[in-house]
């Protein structure tokens, strides 16, 4: 499974970028108005940086809008990725994205039937969100399950983006069912190396190295 970074900030994907933890990385307005800078001066700062597939956001939700974005963004580095909300324009968008061979990734998605749409216009990736549905208590991991079985049942290349991701379980199980890609928080990514029997390994072993005569 491809680990990329959700996130805007270029301290923290420059920090899982050197310990090769990330594949690439995706934004989304919200981390970018987080991060406090231009969106097209952090694409550019982490383009600088990572190389593997970057995530841009569109806003629009005209299609004439939507791909004006859409090429703007695409102008600022090759490995940039368009991200497409989930709507019956965004799947036009998509399309026509695909025959010029620029890469999109269907965003803001909650159900298999829309991961279907996504498939089906051509995305590179979906971005089903399961945080946020376990927020409305529904089981976002069962999403990932439905859509791995229906893309494999007729071997749909659009890869499944694991996206939302608020803790190590998520990132356990949609490797478990075989999703493509998680899209990883920062602080996920570190809580991911933890165990407290590493802490305490790692603290006997000092300890006894101490004891050994020098
Ligand atoms: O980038 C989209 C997605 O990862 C957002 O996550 O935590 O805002 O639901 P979250």
């Amino acid at each position: 499974m491809k680990f990329f970074i959700d996130s805007a900030d270029i301290k923290e994907i420059q920090d899982c970028w050197e310990m090769g933890l990330i594949d690439g990385v995706t934004t989304n307005p919200s981390l970018a108005a987080k991060a406090g800078r231009k969106y097209d001066d952090i694409l550019k700062d982490i383009a600088g940086l990572v190389e593997g597939p970057i995530s841009a956001e569109t806003i629009s939700l005209d299609l004439e809008g939507m791909l004006k974005e859409a090429y703007h963004f695409a102008k600022i580095h090759k490995n940039i990725v368009i991200k497409i909300p989930m709507t019956l324009t965004g799947m036009k968008g998509v399309k026509k994205l695909a025959s010029e061979g620029i890469k999109t990734n269907v965003t803001v998605t909650f159900s298999a039937n829309q991961a279907l749409l996504a498939a089906k216009a051509g995305a590179t990736y979906v971005s089903p969100f399961v945080g946020r549905l376990d927020d409305i208590s529904e089981v976002g991991m069962d999403l990932i399950q439905d859509i791995r079985t229906i893309y494999d049942n007729y071997d749909f290349k659009t890869q499944i983006l694991v996206a939302s991701i608020r803790h190590p379980i998520h990132v356990r199980d949609a490797a478990l069912i075989g999703a493509d890609v998680a899209t990883i928080p920062y602080s996920v990514i570190k809580q991911l190396a933890q165990h407290p029997l590493t802490d305490i390994g790692i603290e006997k072993f000092i300890k006894d190295w101490e004891k050994i005569p020098k």
